[in-house]
């Protein structure tokens, strides 16, 4: 199995281009089955997470074109991806693909809208926490559709074939909901509410890609949505966006090691409130025209609190990144974690490197230490395992990160992106 391995002490100094981002991937290439045209995505990144849902789909019958770069061209731009979805062979997303990632449970929304029946099976629990689907049911039965739980499977049946309007609060922001409900909705008759929708930017993204397929949505952005079902939607050609997740991650691990690294192609209105709590921490960021500067030039790290929250907030997904950050910082910092309630399986890796954390309920105190010894760690998750690559980037000595499939599954070509800015860093094979 691939390792990868760090000596950590290295300044990072130079650019990293950011990808596109794979949260908005996952749902921009589901919405394509929901018309017999093709949708051409622009900027999608190179991970495992894609070549996954690339599986589910064609399993429904889905065609897919990769217009990658040939050899030559830019280094590390995002491949372009035309997904035609002529004729829907099979309703049924089985076990095997959908307990592998849990994202491809959202195929059921389209299904539904389009062939009027879905059998989804139950994405299963997952490490961060149980993740159930309640929200996507009760929102699709206020949309008229019919649903059983037979052998793990959600069967969805919309009475005459097509679904309703409806009106669907949510009682926490779900992501996965909103994208779901979203593009049920674009083909439902009659209007749709969403209420306490998210706002997170890929759903925006999603919501922009729909609108050019033909859907009228008004609201997007915001966590009110109304959406008036049309009878078909058409082919498009969209961009995904930036990948804030990435930036952000990248901006800690040069918080943490010092340097000055230009995040080419990052917008800093995707993660502002990530960017000020790096900020506050004692790190400059500046946008420029072609990307983010993150520099850390001598000065030490502040500890701050953070508490995870829905977009416009501090995401989860920089949580453990942040929690390798304050690690080093002067002082003692709160992290909260309010979206899921197991996500601090790194904080027991962390503590392999001399970490001093303690977790009590959804909130780790982590003190500050002088310094971090390189140790053999494991990954549990994509986000955890980055926080474990960060830490291993200040800590004196060798790291090794095991089980590095999560990293492969969110972040294009980690270990190539870190070296180029002076990290020694390296993917051990076998
Ligand atoms: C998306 O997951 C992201 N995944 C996650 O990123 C991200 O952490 C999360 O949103 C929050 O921002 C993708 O976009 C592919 P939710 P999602 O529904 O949609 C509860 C990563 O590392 N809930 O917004 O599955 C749920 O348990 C991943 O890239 C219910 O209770 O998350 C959680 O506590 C990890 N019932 C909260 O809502 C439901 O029916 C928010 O989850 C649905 C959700």
């Amino acid at each position: 199995m691939d390792r990868i391995r760090i000596v950590g002490g290295n300044a990072l100094n130079g650019e990293i281009e950011i990808s596109g981002a794979k949260n908005a991937a996952l749902p921009l290439m589901i919405s394509a089955l929901l018309t017999d045209e093709p949708v051409s995505l622009l900027n999608v990144p190179r991970l495992a997470d894609v070549k996954q849902l690339e599986r589910i789909l064609e399993n429904h019958g889905v065609d897919i074109a990769v217009h990658g770069r040939r050899r030559g061209d830019r280094e590390m731009g995002g491949q372009r991806i035309t997904i035609t979805a002529g004729d829907i062979v099979d309703t049924t997303a089985p076990y095997e693909l959908v307990s592998k990632m849990r994202a491809s449970f959202w195929v059921i929304g389209p299904l539904l809208a389009r062939e009027g029946r879905a059998r989804v099976s139950l994405p299963g629990g997952c490490a961060i926490g149980t993740r159930p689907v309640d929200f996507y049911l009760d929102g699709l039965r206020a949309l008229g559709a019919d649903i059983e739980i037979d052998g793990g499977y959600v069967v969805a049946t919309a009475p005459a074939g097509r679904l309703k309007g409806g009106h669907v609060v949510l009682p926490k922001v779900s992501v996965g909901a909103t994208h779901t409900l979203m593009m049920a909705a674009s083909l439902a008759e009659g209007t749709t509410v969403i209420e306490n929708a998210a706002r997170e930017p890929e759903v925006t993204n999603l919501a922009e890609c729909l609108v050019s397929m033909g859907a009228k949505i008004a609201g997007i952005g915001t966590d009110r949505m109304v959406i008036e079902g049309v009878e078909r939607l058409h082919g498009t050609s969209h961009e995904v966006l930036p990948d804030r997740i990435e930036t952000g991650t990248y901006a800690m691990a040069t918080a943490m090691t010092g340097g000055d690294v230009l995040l080419r192609g990052a917008r800093s209105e995707l993660l502002q409130a990530a960017l000020d709590s790096l900020g506050e921490v004692g790190v400059s960021i500046s946008q420029e025209d072609d990307g983010l500067r993150v520099r850390r030039n001598g000065n030490g790290l502040t500890a701050i609190d953070v508490e995870t929250q829905p977009f416009p907030g501090f995401p989860t997904d920089l949580q453990a990144q942040f929690m390798a950050l304050m690690t080093r910082a002067n002082g003692t910092s709160a992290i909260r974690e309010t979206i899921f309630e197991n996500r601090f399986m790194h904080v027991a890796e962390l503590a392999r490197f001399g970490a001093d954390i303690h977790v009590d309920g959804q909130t780790a105190t982590v003190r500050g230490v002088p310094e971090l010894k390189g140790a053999q760690v494991m990954a549990t998750d994509l986000r955890a395992s980055v926080s474990l690559v960060i830490a291993g980037l200040a800590a004196r000595g060798e790291t090794v990160v095991n089980r590095i499939y999560h990293l492969d599954r969110g972040f294009e070509r980690l270990e190539d992106k870190l070296s180029r800015c002076g990290a020694e860093i390296e993917r051990v094979t076998g």
